[in-house]
């Protein structure tokens, strides 16, 4: 594990031999690098075709609208993968500083697997959406699922209003979810600390500039620097099942 100082101005703290203090709020952000280790492919790592599929077909409300099928097959591929994914040391890392810090801590994920719910965190925010439930199009109710759907002719219907289900994750296009909770917690910490993404898709991306304007503190960890890697006051080289216990 390697500390690359980025060179910043004076202003910008220097970097401390302690990563956290114990009056320190911490607001973490965690993407698809977090699960690497875990197995699930990221989605850069898989030249942004996932389980072979082009994200424009699968990942839109307009690839929604044209076939649902295709849709429910792609994230029953995702739900395959998943379920048989298990948390990792950086999971289990998080969930343990969840425990001791209390509402110190701040958890959102962009990722939509329940990895860190199997690890033990009981708060984390998904950004994203959940792969494991599915939402009614019409009425919104939002059910736990775990099935899946690989066959066209048996689409899951509203238990309540009988109108289609869809995943209940965040599509391009779409808002993610709770942008005014995540931005409270945000401006109530002390230390932003991101991990494993790659700042290339926003809202989430632009987290850390926000974090910076106020003065928090901000750390990225991940084997490479971040496309948003000038927001950052310190970087971390390393994968997150190695650095973030270490760190925390
Ligand atoms: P990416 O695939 O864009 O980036 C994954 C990041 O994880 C890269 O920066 C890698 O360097 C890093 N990484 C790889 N292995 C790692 C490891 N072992 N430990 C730590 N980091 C590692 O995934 P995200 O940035 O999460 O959006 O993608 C953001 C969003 O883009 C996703 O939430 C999804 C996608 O479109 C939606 O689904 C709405």
């Amino acid at each position: 594990m390697s500390y690359v100082p980025i060179a910043r101005a004076p202003a910008a703290p220097k970097i401390s031999e302690v990563a956290l203090l114990p009056q320190d709020r911490l607001f973490v952000l965690t993407g698809a690098g977090i699960s690497a280790e875990s197995g699930l492919a990221t989605f850069r790592g898989s030249g942004g075709l996932w389980n072979g599929f082009a994200v424009q077909d699968v990942a839109t409300p307009e690839a929604w609208l044209q076939d649902p099928a295709r849709v429910w097959n792609f994230y029953s591929m995702r739900r395959r993968d998943a379920s048989a994914a298990k948390p990792n040391p950086a999971h289990l890392a998080l969930a343990a500083a969840e425990e001791k810090m209390g509402d110190r801590f701040y958890l959102c994920t962009q990722n939509v697997d329940d990895l860190h719910e199997q690890a033990g965190s009981r708060r984390a925010h998904h950004m994203h959406g959940k792969l494991f439930e599915s939402r009614c199009t019409s009425c919104e109710h939002i059910l736990p699922d775990r099935a899946l759907y690989t066959d066209a002719q048996k689409l899951p219907h509203c238990g309540i209003c009988a109108a289609p289900m869809r995943p209940h994750i965040v599509w391009f296009g779409e808002v993610p979810l709770d942008l005014t909770g995540i931005s409270r917690q945000l401006t109530a910490a002390t230390v932003v600390l991101v991990v494993g993404t790659s700042g290339s898709v926003y809202p989430a991306a632009g987290f850390v500039y926000a974090a910076r304007e106020r003065g928090i503190r901000t750390v990225y960890l991940g084997p490479e620097p971040p496309d948003n890697a000038d927001a950052f006051d310190e970087i971390v080289l390393g994968t997150a099942s190695e650095a973030l216990p270490t760190f925390l």
